[in-house]
Parts: structure tokens; sequence; C-alpha cells
């Protein structure tokens, strides 16, 4: 993949949609594959109503993020309620995300109002705005999915799925949405393709789901509307894929290495821990006393983050620096145990520039930010041979430049942050997002 201002990159949404939400709903045993669910049943129930194929495809895709502003546990689990109380406190933070990438303000739109109920036509607006019929689709598929029992045969649930359902006709579903439904919930097939492990593949071989031709500052711009679905679950994290891709840019750029494409370095640095998506929030936040199970969680991201970003084509080196970020060259690090040569230099260049950044940010458990004590860390890392010493000379000889630059890039992270935050109006919903950490020059 070039990264040159006239060329082009063809991004297929789908699986990287898909295999993102697949992570979100990692978090615990009753979301998985509950993204994927709502999305089949969404463009399944489109195809029935006539839909076109453009709009068939965007609503596949809203609904296969529809729940990605769910910041923890308890928000997502929320929406397993059939009548979800504040459905604000993941709506909005969908919404805000995906509107940050402009040729996604549609599927926005779609997810902003996918809890509004129909009120016999009421439901056409909310709060002074219009709601697209798309939006109820999803409602209504979301609805069917959350009914779903693991542990029951699915064919003999099929019944009172549709009773439940038809009960809500009017009230809280588009009653032609429901007819559709019932046309599609009578063939058993349906409900067997609904609960096949391979439903993703079943819906890219039936729907037309077009990917994006995106040119370099698109292809920038997506990558920070990710890096803000990774970082702004946690007040902790909001600005800190930011630091690391100013600092892993400007190590390139001082140490010269021409291989390592300071644009590819930048995305790598936005997107290293999108396989945190699989942490749960309560983790991250957690105070003091990290459990063994909690580090089990954390282990995985690296894994996770390799397993979305090598997913897109062209990304294959970028996805392998994020899953090797916290190896370290003495075969401490985790989770593939690599060591010495087998870790590439970009790979070296996030981790230097991740635990730099890390060190000067404040942690649930610590305060960060003290310019000797982060260089005498640094300096332990690369003598104990976790970290490469000649990065990390590159950073001592540089520091104060260096520091500059990641400063710079939080400042203006978390000025987008505040932004976000006010406009999910967290401040009222969410006391505990509202606060923000502040960014730390050293
Ligand atoms: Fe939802
Ligand atoms: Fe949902
Ligand atoms: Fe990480």
């Amino acid at each position: 993949m070039r990264l040159e201002a006239d060329h082009k990159t063809n991004v297929e949404l789908y699986p990287l949609f898909s295999s993102i939400a697949a992570a979100t709903d990692l978090i615990n045993r009753v979301l998985v594959d509950h993204h994927k669910k709502v999305s089949f049943v969404a463009a399944t129930v489109g195809r029935t109503l006539g839909l076109e194929e453009h709009s068939l495809g965007r609503l596949t895709l809203a609904a296969s993020v529809h729940d990605i502003g769910g910041l923890s546990i308890k928000t997502r689990l929320e929406t397993f309620e059939f009548e979800v109380i504040n459905p604000d406190r993941h709506t909005l933070p969908g919404y805000s995300l995906l509107a940050g990438f402009a040729p996604f303000a549609d599927l926005a739109r779609l997810i902003r109002f996918h809890h509004v109920h129909w009120q016999n036509g009421q439901g056409l607006r909310d709060r002074g705005e219009d709601v697209p019929l798309l939006s109820h689709l999803i409602h209504l598929s979301d609805r069917i999915a959350v009914q779903l029992d693991p542990n029951r045969e699915i064919l003999s649930q099929k019944t009172e799925i549709v009773q439940q359902i038809k009960a809500g006709a009017g009230e809280m579903f588009v009653p032609e949405q429901v007819e559709a439904f019932q046309e599609v919930a009578d063939k058993e097939a349906f409900w067997l393709d609904l609960t096949s492990p391979s439903v993703s593949t079943i819906i890219q071989n039936r729907f037309p789901l077009a990917g994006m031709e995106l040119d370099r500052g698109e292809l920038m711009a997506l990558a920070e509307m990710f890096r803000r679905v990774i970082d702004f679950r946690s007040r902790f994290t909001a600005t800190h894929s930011s630091g690391v891709a100013a600092v892993a840019v400007a190590l390139a750029e001082y140490g010269g290495f021409q291989k390592n494409n300071p644009d590819r370095l930048r995305i790598a640095g936005l997107l290293h821990d999108i396989g945190k998506l699989v942490v749960p929030l309560e983790i991250i936040e957690k105070h003091q006393g990290l459990t063994s199970e909690d580090f089990a969680f954390i282990y995985k991201h690296p894994y996770f983050s390799a397993k979305i970003l090598c997913g897109i084509k062209g990304f294959e080196d970028i996805g392998q620096w994020c899953a090797l970020h916290h190896e370290r060259l003495d075969g401490t690090g985790y989770p593939y145990r690599k060591a010495g040569e087998e870790i590439p230099q970009g790979a070296r260049i996030l981790a230097v520039a991740d635990t730099f950044t890390a060190l000067m940010e404040d942690r649930p458990y610590r305060c960060g930010g003290s310019s000797s004590g982060t260089g005498r860390i640094m300096q332990d890392l690369a003598d104990y041979q976790k970290l490469d010493k000649d990065l990390v000379a590159l950073l001592q000889e540089n520091t104060g430049e260096i520091n500059d630059r990641r400063y710079e890039a939080q400042v203006g992270a978390d000025q987008i942050h505040g932004q976000f935050i006010e406009q999910c109006r967290l401040l009222d919903n969410c006391p505990e997002a509202a606060d923000r950490c502040p960014v730390k020059r050293m």
C-alpha cells in the first residue's frame, strides 16, 4: 500500500466494521455475535421490504456497528433488556464517533435513532429531528436478536419470538416492517442462517457491501475516527494513541527510517490498541489489584489488533507491528513471546512510542509525567533489553522536541474528546466519563 496523495486505497468496509464490532462483542459472553445477528436480520428484512441496493448496503453496515457507542459492559448489557431505559448512553456516543468521518454521516444518523419507538407514527420524529425508517428497522432487528436464547434449539424459539415482535407492532415497531419480518421468519433457513457460525460470510455473499476508495487524507481521517472509538472509552486513554502516533512518526523522522513510511507508522500508532475493544472498560479503569482474570483480558489485545488490521488489504505490515507492540527484545513480552530479530523495526518503534507516551500519562493507579523519572525508566528498559537501545537513544537525544510533538498531539486530541463529551451529553448521563485527564507536558 502506498500513501501518496493521489493514490487511492480500496477499503472493504464490512469486514472491517464486522471485525471491530465482533471485538466489542467479546467483552461478555451474552453479547457474542450480537452485531452480526442484527445486521443479518436487518439486511434480510430490508430486502423483503424491497429496499434498493445502496440503502440495503448502508443499512447492513450501520447495523453491523450499531452498539459501538456502548462503552462499558454495564451499558452493553442494558441494551439487552427488551425495553432499553436510557438508550442515549450508547446511541449518542455511537452517533458522535461515526459522524466524525464525513462519509459515514448517514450511518451515524441510522445509529443515533436505533432505539426510538414507532409510537404509531410519532416515531418519525425524535426531539425535533427526522428519524430514518431504517433506524426503526435496526431497532426491530435488534429486539429480535436480543431474544435469541443460545441454550435452546433455535427452531423451537421461532413462534415465541414472532409473537413477541407482533405484539409490539404499532407501539414499538413499524407494522410494515413487522409484516416483512413475519414473511422472513416463516422460513426455517432464516433462523439457521441467523445462528450459523458463518453468518458473516453469508452476509458478505448475499448483500451489496461496497468498499470505499479513499485517498491519503481520507484514509488518515478514517484511522483517526477509529482511534476515537478505541481511546474515548476511558478518560485515561482518551488521547493515548494520538501521542503514540506522534512519537512513532517523530522517531522515524529523526532516525531517517525510509523503509517505515511515517504515514504507515502514524496509522499504526493510531490503531495499535484497537484490540483493546475486547478488554472490558471496567478492567481498563480499575484502580488497583488487577486479577489474573483481568490480565487474561489484557494479554489478548495485541492479538485482536492483528486480527482486525491484518484483515484489511494492504495493512498487513501495519497489523504485524500492532500485533507485536507489547513484545520485548528479551522474549518476555506478550502474546507471541517473540524476541530479538523476530521483532521488526516498526513494532520496536511502536513499543518505544507506546511506553514513553504511557509513562507521561495518568493511569487509574498512578500519576504520570515526570521528565527525569520517564527518562530513567526508558533507559532501564533499554539496558535490560526490553526496548530497542538505539531507538531509546534517539528518543533521549531528541527528547525535548519529540515530547513537544507528543504533547501537542495529545492536547489536540483532548480538545476533540471534550467536544465528544459535550455532544454525547455524557456530562448529564455518565458523570464518570465527564472528567478528563489533564495532558502533561513533563
Ligand atoms: Fe442498541
Ligand atoms: Fe444491539
Ligand atoms: Fe497496547
